[in-house]
C-alpha cells in the first residue's frame, strides 16, 4: 500500500532522519516529498509549508503537492492540521477527526484541477469529503492506543494568513463550525478530485479570536509538541492498518 501523511505547522519532526528526499515535478510545479519504507509499504511525508516552514497557507502550491502524491501512486492519505477552537468539541491541547468542512477561502487560491478545456469540467461531490474507512481506522487505532480524540467536527477554512476577528468567529460558530484553520478544505478538495482516499485530523493550539478572556494566546510549545507526536503516531498506525476491501 502506498500512503501519505501531509503535515503542517509543527510537523517537521515527522519526517525523521532516515527518510529519502524527492523533488517531484508536476504540471503545477515542483513538490518536495520524503519517503519511508516499511516492508512492502511506502509512506510519503509532505510538509505543506515547505522545508523550514516558509510558505504561508494562501501561497501553498496545493495542486503540485496533491498531484505529486498522485504521480507517486499514493492511494490513501491523512492530513494533519493545526486549528483554533471555536466550540468545546476539540479544546486547545486536544485532537479531532474531521467529518465536514466549510470553505471560506473565497477563491483566494488554486483549489481545483478541473479548470476547463484540456483539464475538463467536473463537479466533484462533497457529501462525504472524508473517507469513512480511514476515519474508522483512526477511531479504531485511537481506541487501541488509548488516545482520546473527538471523532467528528466541522472545520472552517479561511484564506489567511491573517487570523480572524471575533465577529468572524462568532459567525463561524453560528454556522456550525467547531474549529478554524487555513489549509484543510483546499487539500481535501484536491485529494477528492484525484481519487486519493483522504482523511483529516486536527490538533488545537488556541481558542479562536474573541473566545479567550486573556486575548489570543497559543498553548505552550511543549504541549503542542506532545500532541503532535501523539497524533502522528496515531495517523501512522491508522495508515498501516490494511483492509481487504479498500474504498469509501
Ligand atoms: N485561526 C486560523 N488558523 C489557525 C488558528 C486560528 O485561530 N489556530 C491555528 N491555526
Amino acid at each position: 500500500m502506498i500512503s501519505a501523511i501531509i503535515g503542517g505547522t509543527g510537523c517537521q519532526r515527522i519526517v525523521g532522519d532516515d527518510a529519502l528526499r524527492h523533488e517531484i515535478s508536476t504540471p503545477y510545479g515542483l513538490a518536495v516529498v520524503f519517503e519511508r519504507k516499511r516492508g512492502d509499504d511506502t509512506l510519503y511525508l509532505l510538509l505543506r509549508h515547505g522545508e523550514g516552514h516558509v510558505v504561508p497557507p494562501h501561497l501553498v502550491n496545493y495542486r503540485a503537492n496533491i498531484a505529486a502524491l498522485k504521480q507517486l501512486g499514493v492511494t490513501q492519505a491523512i492530513g494533519i492540521y493545526a486549528v483554533g477552537s471555536i466550540t468545546s468539541v476539540v479544546l486547545p491541547g486536544t485532537l479531532g477527526i474531521m467529518d465536514q468542512f466549510i470553505d471560506f477561502t473565497g477563491g483566494g487560491r488554486e483549489a481545483t484541477f478541473f479548470t476547463g478545456n484540456g483539464s475538463g469540467v467536473r463537479h466533484i461531490p462533497m457529501v462525504a469529503p472524508f473517507s469513512s474507512r480511514l476515519r474508522a481506522a483512526l477511531i479504531k487505532e485511537a481506541a487501541r492506543m488509548s488516545i482520546s480524540i473527538a471523532t467528528k467536527g466541522t472545520y472552517v477554512c479561511t484564506n489567511g494568513p491573517r487570523l480572524e476577528t471575533p465577529a468572524e468567529i462568532g459567525m463561524f460558530r453560528r454556522w456550525g463550525a467547531d474549529y478554524v484553520g487555513m489549509t484543510a478544505a483546499t487539500e481535501t478538495i484536491l485529494a477528492n478530485e484525484t481519487g486519493i482516499e483522504f482523511a483529516g485530523t486536527v490538533y488545537s493550539i488556541n481558542w479562536a479570536a474573541g473566545l479567550d478572556a486573556e486575548g489570543l494566546s497559543f498553548i505552550e510549545d511543549e504541549i503542542s509538541d506532545r500532541i503532535i507526536d501523539r497524533l502522528t503516531t496515531l495517523v501512522e498506525g491508522a495508515l498501516s492498518v490494511t483492509f481487504a476491501q479498500p474504498g469509501h
